[in-house]
């Protein structure tokens, strides 16, 4: 089963707080995304292996270390998720990025694919699938499918904001699969929102609404 990170930082915790707010403006709500987003890759690379190294400082030789094992991949989920991508790459400049262009069918809430573009060398990274909203995990278990088809294997996922629901539809379908999220919410609504959430992301991130 996969687990179930939650970032607590109180950095975190207190921009949501501001994300989730109705009264917070696009041009803020884009920066306060962007900005957890940063946070959140820090908790999201904890585990990342290092090797050791040794360079020559203008005193002596240090013993230090860097980062071994596999290139990172980011994979927003469009649109939502692209809010978040510019944060993470502030930390991880050299991870290269693939799009999964998925809307929800407003009756059906089911996934609708209509783009899918990923690095030629996708199955040799460890990827990070990037949405702001997992609700009823109906896109993030698409978007981990449309990887695993291409034969990725080693997948995390980033959320700013789940529903019980949806983490645990995720788990089901693909618990090799780690969440990292900064808030698990109380339910979905009838209309497939999570409640209390932040509303529609994509629209609040672009001001389409
Ligand atoms: C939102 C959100 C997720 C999805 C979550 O996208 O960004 O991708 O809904 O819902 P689910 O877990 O029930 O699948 P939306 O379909 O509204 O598209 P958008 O990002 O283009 O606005
Ligand atoms: N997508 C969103 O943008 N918000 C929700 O609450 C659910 C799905």
């Amino acid at each position: 089963m996969g687990k179930v990170f939650i970032c607590d930082h109180p950095l975190i915790q207190h921009k949501l707080t501001f994300i989730r707010d109705e009264t917070t403006n696009t041009k803020d709500f884009r920066e306060l995304v962007d900005e957890v987003a940063t946070l959140m890759a820090y908790e999201i690379t904890r585990d990342i292996p290092l090797e050791k190294t040794t360079v020559k400082t203008p005193v002596s030789e240090a013993e230090c270390q860097i980062i071994s094992g596999r290139m990172l991949g980011l994979i927003p989920i469009l649109r939502a998720g692209l809010g978040m991508v510019d944060g993470v790459l502030k930390l991880i400049p050299a991870a290269k990025v693939g799009h999964i262009g998925l809307y929800r069918d407003p009756e059906t809430l089911q996934p609708v694919e209509y783009y899918v573009k990923l690095p030629t060398d996708v199955t040799e990274r460890e990827l990070i699938v990037i949405d702001p909203m997992l609700a009823t995990g109906g896109s993030a278990i698409a978007a981990i499918d449309v990887l695993k088809k291409r034969n990725c294997t080693q997948i995390k996922m980033m959320n700013l904001i789940a529903s019980p629901e949806g983490i645990r539809a995720v788990q089901e379908a693909h618990p090799d699969v780690d969440i990292y999220v900064a808030a698990i919410d109380t339910y979905l609504n009838e209309h497939g929102y999570i409640v209390p959430g932040l509303g529609d992301a994509g629209d609040r991130l672009f001001g389409t609404k």
